[in-house]
């Protein structure tokens, strides 16, 4: 016989007489004559009730059915007499696939997040997770699906890479050599030429240069896939292994990518809304009571966008004291970027036009001189969620800002080409995955969005 996912026999539209189910079980009421088994097998928030006569002659088993156990079972689906639910399973046969003893960790709820993030390889059978997990998986079909459906190209950008894209200095090194005893150069230093790609090497932050080559061949690309950042910073919404995606457009200038990102993430709002509603008031209930009301609000309105010079000029003047005083020519802290979304404009705003020195080498500068076509998205609750600029498509400007960062042109020889053969303008921007997840499900630790958090200190499982 076929298996029935729970999900599908909750919709069935009719009762079934004979159909087969298997899953965990989350719980088991006994009686007299029943025993009571909700069933999860991850395709759907709620259980699956499942009916087991004490007149069975696999009765005996259900003593073996407990929290967390494997179960597969045979049986009517029937209309369910019983409130909270529409259908129920009434047991033909019930056999234990694998047992679970009372050391199963996810015997009760209430568990807190830190605990249950020690336990991630269990997690996911938790209401919390399995409504994670499900909201991940359906974000990254629709991201695929937004793209795909408007012609661009999804490009592999590589993980291991020689340069460092947002010249941040996060990179962690890829390397074989062996540590306790690498090979020294003349002059002492470590002698990268003899590594295992003979020269230095790193893990990708950002898929971005890459897909400005493919940009410049397909016009219209995006990347989607792993990124990594050695940041040493323990917040609620920094790991140090997350997923980007990067559409990348060529003939297309700050405007256009400003209206893309507010379009994308609207389109991703809205196809969570359509696709995970169950899961969705999962967390409205439990997670973040304004979660409902904040995604349909965020759908109705533009986003706001205001210059970094405007968004200076709003936070001098607030009135506030912040952690980290802001002027002029000093990056936007969090709790700025919060304050101007949250607090000021109340609804996502696109800040652009930031100062050269406190972006990479590869914006476009503007005509000022002053400042470079950067824009970054900002959400309530959690402040930048798209970083992306018009790419600085000039050769003669562009070696120029190269030199001011210190970068040498050997190195980016390949990345010039694209400039010395048929340059066009063009623009991008990386969405943080997890960050758009968290925005969405309201969940507030980017540890609990992905299914194995990396951060500074962690690397488990
Ligand atoms: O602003 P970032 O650093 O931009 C870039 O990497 C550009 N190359 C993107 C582009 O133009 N193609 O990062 C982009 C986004 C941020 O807005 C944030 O959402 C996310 O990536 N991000 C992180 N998410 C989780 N943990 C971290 N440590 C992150 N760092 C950035
Ligand atoms: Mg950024």
């Amino acid at each position: 016989m076929k298996r029935t996912t729970v999900k599908d026999a909750l919709a069935s539209a009719t009762s079934v007489d004979s159909i087969l189910v298997q899953g965990w079980v989350r719980t088991r009421r006994d009686s007299k004559a029943f025993s009571f088994l909700e069933i999860n097998d991850g395709s759907c928030l709620k259980g699956l009730q499942v009916i087991v006569d004490a007149a069975l002659p696999d009765y005996p088993q259900v003593a073996r059915a407990t929290t967390g156990a494997s179960v597969s079972i045979t049986g009517k689906l029937v209309e369910s007499k019983g409130a909270g639910q529409k259908w129920e399973v009434v047991a033909e046969t019930l056999a234990i696939v694998g047992e679970a003893d009372a050391t199963y960790p996810l015997q009760k709820k209430g568990h807190t997040l830190e605990f249950l993030r020690e336990i991630a390889h269990l997690r996911p059978r938790s209401n919390l997770f399995g409504a994670v997990f499900r909201v991940r998986s359906r974000l990254a079909y629709a991201i695929h699906r937004f793209f795909q459906e408007r012609g661009f190209v999804y490009v592999h950008a590589p993980i291991v890479t020689a340069s460092d894209c947002e010249g941040a200095g996060e990179l962690f090194r890829v390397t074989t050599l062996d540590p306790k005893n690498p090979p020294l150069a003349e002059d002492g230093s470590v002698d990268f030429t003899q590594d295992f790609f003979g020269k230095k090497s790193y893990l990708t932050v950002s898929g971005q240069l890459e897909a400005e080559v493919f940009a410049c061949a397909f016009s219209n690309v995006y990347t989607f896939g792993p990124t990594f950042r050695a940041e040493n910073s323990n917040t609620s919404r920094h790991a140090s292994e997350f997923w980007m995606i990067e559409p990348e457009i060529a003939f297309c200038d700050l405007r256009g990518n400003m209206d893309l990102a507010e379009e994308f993430v609207k389109a991703l709002i809205r196809d969570v809304r359509a696709h995970c509603a169950e899961d969705l008031e999962f967390f409205s209930k439990f997670v973040d009571k304004g979660l409902l009301a904040r995604l349909d609000f965020v759908l109705e309105r533009p986003f706001q966008r205001c210059s970094y010079t405007e968004a200076v000029e709003i936070l001098e003047k607030s009135g506030k004291t912040f952690d980290y005083s802001v002027s002029w020519g000093t990056n936007l802290q969090s709790e700025h970027e919060r304050f101007l979304t949250e607090e000021h404009f109340k609804c996502p705003v696109t800040v652009f036009d930031y100062p050269k020195e406190i972006k990479p080498f590869y914006m476009r500068l503007n005509d000022d001189d002053r400042t470079v076509t950067a824009m970054d998205v900002l959400v309530p609750g959690i402040g930048e969620i798209v970083g992306g600029s018009q790419r600085e498509e000039r050769l003669d400007v562009l070696l120029a800002n190269m030199r001011r960062h210190g970068l040498s042109e050997k190195d980016y020889s390949w990345y010039l080409d694209l400039r010395r053969y048929g340059t066009v303008p063009h623009s991008g921007f990386g969405l943080g995955f997890e960050r758009m997840l968290m925005f969405a499900t309201g969940v507030g630790n980017i540890r609990d969005v992905i299914p194995f958090a990396r951060t500074p200190g962690h690397c488990e499982f």
